[in-house]
């Protein structure tokens, strides 16, 4: 018989923004500790779930075996213009017999589950199995800690908390103002907000819960999840900081006319603007950050995707493709294009962000403070301008501001707001030019420091991988004993 090793069993939402630190994790437990690791693929139409089986399995490098559950129909479930947050949870319930039989056929049995916050469900399975429980939250720790008091809030709060005089206090960490509550917090009588609820609920029945930051990124946070007076006597689980996890896509390339414009620029020079794959700004908002950048007089890179049709609203996963067939960036005000031909770089291919952000000539990134952009920005160095879309960055933007000072934020929020071409320069020049921004590259350096080291031997985030690979060796000698019959978990 071959020596037996823990199996892991990795279910992430579907989504790139979630599978990718899944795999990230899952490497590390093969890297690490020699871990079997499988990550089961939901998928909720056909053509994603070849295109991100394709991605997976390319950027796994064979380290993880992938397995590809059948895509789940929610039509029936969940009304056609439910939001995205709320399709993901209701497909995560869907999945579930899928992955029992899955999970079913596998010998030796998976040794542990670890699966996203809204993914919880599958945990039903796991106890069948005897498996250990995890939920690995890719983001950072005070979107936890949010999550995990709700529970409380909903006891204890009379009304819509966007109704709320005060910000909302969880306790050790800080405040949640009204304003920068996010979406399935707005309006307590969605499913929405039922989905997130139950999902706070479930995590304490978890073994414990990983996050993708590390100690001493958030130290307050942390210390208030594991303190017994404060978050701790809500969750009573154990809680692990395992990151930074980021996972650079395959088949990345420091060639092309991109690379070789950067080249030619001096250090710390080139302001970098992208708002990830997911998000599109209006036609008068890429107007104004047109302008802004001109008028900035800094150099700068834009990966632009064409505007979306109504101007002011927010699409997701909307007019991303078709930009190269029309006339390019005809969308951009008029001669923009040839007035910043020695200053400005706009291209809408897919390029990758960790390769331009890690260029040297990279001096601030104006980012819609998506965690992974966050960590990202964090590993090379970079000041970020911070320019939330959606309901759920704006906690990002003030915590990056206001927490790890890494950050400028704009006056207005892009969310509610056009935000005017002279706010734009202003907030570039601020960390491109004028003295507080130099303030702000030396504590973005502290943090990259921090976030390498992190890792490393003997760090704290190692320590807490270690830490769960222990108890997920005792496990598997446990149900090496009791096999083939189930353990019930104690
Ligand atoms: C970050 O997330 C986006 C989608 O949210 C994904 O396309 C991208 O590959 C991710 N990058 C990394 C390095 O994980
Ligand atoms: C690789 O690069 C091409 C463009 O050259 C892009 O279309 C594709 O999505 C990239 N693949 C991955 C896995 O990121
Ligand atoms: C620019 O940055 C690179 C990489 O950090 C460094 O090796 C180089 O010495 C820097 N150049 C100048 C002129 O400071
Ligand atoms: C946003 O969309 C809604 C309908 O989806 C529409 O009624 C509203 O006028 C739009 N707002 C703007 C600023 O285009
Ligand atoms: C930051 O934004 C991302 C979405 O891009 C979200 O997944 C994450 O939970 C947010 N974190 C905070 C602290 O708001």
């Amino acid at each position: 018989m071959e020596t037996s090793k823990a199996h892991v069993a990795l279910l992430p939402l579907p989504g790139m923004g979630h599978m990718i630190p899944f795999l990230g994790l899952g490497k590390l437990f093969v890297t690490h500790h020699n871990f079997k690791v499988t990550i089961f693929l939901v998928s909720i139409d056909h053509s994603s779930q070849t295109l991100s089986k394709t991605i997976i399995s390319e950027m796994s490098n064979e380290l993880c075996n992938i397995v590809q559950l059948p895509p789940v129909d929610i039509t029936g479930v969940v009304d056609p213009n439910a939001t995205v947050g709320l399709r993901l949870s209701v497909t995560m319930r869907e999945i579930v017999p899928a992955f029992r039989s899955s999970v079913a056929t596998m010998k030796p049995c998976p040794t542990v589950l670890i699966t996203d916050i809204f993914g919880t469900d599958a945990f039903s399975v796991a106890e069948e199995f005897g498996m250990l429980k995890y939920v690995f939250s890719p983001s950072n720790a005070w979107i936890l800690a949010l999550t995990i008091y709700t529970p409380v809030l909903d006891k204890e709060v009379k009304g819509e908390y966007v109704h709320q005089k005060e910000p909302l206090k969880i306790p050790g960490c800080a405040s949640v103002r009204v304003e920068d509550l996010f979406d399935p917090l707005l309006d307590r009588t969605n499913q929405q907000y039922d989905e997130y609820l139950h999902a706070g609920i479930r995590l304490r029945t978890s073994d414990g819960v990983l996050m993708n930051c590390w100690e001493e990124l958030q130290p307050k946070t942390v210390a208030a999840l594991r303190d017994d007076k404060l978050l701790g006597c809500v969750l009573k689980r154990p809680v692990y900081p395992v990151g930074p996890i980021v996972t650079q896509s395959g088949n990345s390339s420091k060639s092309g006319l991109l690379f070789d414009w950067l080249n030619k620029q001096s250090n710390d020079s080139v302001v970098y603007v992208s708002f990830g794959s997911g998000a599109t700004l209006s036609h008068e908002q890429m107007t104004e950050l047109a302008f802004g950048l001109e008028l900035s007089q800094q150099r700068f890179v834009w990966v632009v995707r064409a505007p979306t049709k109504e101007s002011g609203n927010k699409t997701y996963l909307k007019g991303r493709s078709g930009d190269e067939n029309h006339d390019q960036f005809g969308y951009l005000p008029n001669g923009f294009m040839s007035r910043i031909q020695n200053v400005g770089f706009v291209i809408s291919d897919w390029v990758s962000q960790v390769d331009i952000l890690s260029h040297p000539s990279i001096g601030a990134f104006i980012s819609h403070c998506g965690w992974n952009s966050t960590l990202e920005s964090i590993l090379m160095g970079v000041p970020i301008i911070a320019f939330p879309l959606f309901a759920e960055q704006k906690m990002n933007a003030t915590m990056l501001t206001e927490e790890f000072g890494m950050a400028v934020r704009l006056e207005v929020l892009p969310s509610k707001k056009v935000v005017g071409r002279e706010e734009i320069q202003k907030k570039v020049r601020k960390i491109m030019v004028d003295n507080e921004g130099h303030g702000i590259r030396d504590r973005v350096n502290e943090l990259k420091y921090s976030a390498k080291e992190a890792l490393c031997k003997g760090s704290s985030s190692y320590k807490a991988l270690s830490e769960l690979a222990k108890r997920f060796e005792a496990r598997m000698q446990l149900q090496n004993k009791k096999a083939p019959s189930p353990i019930t978990h104690e």
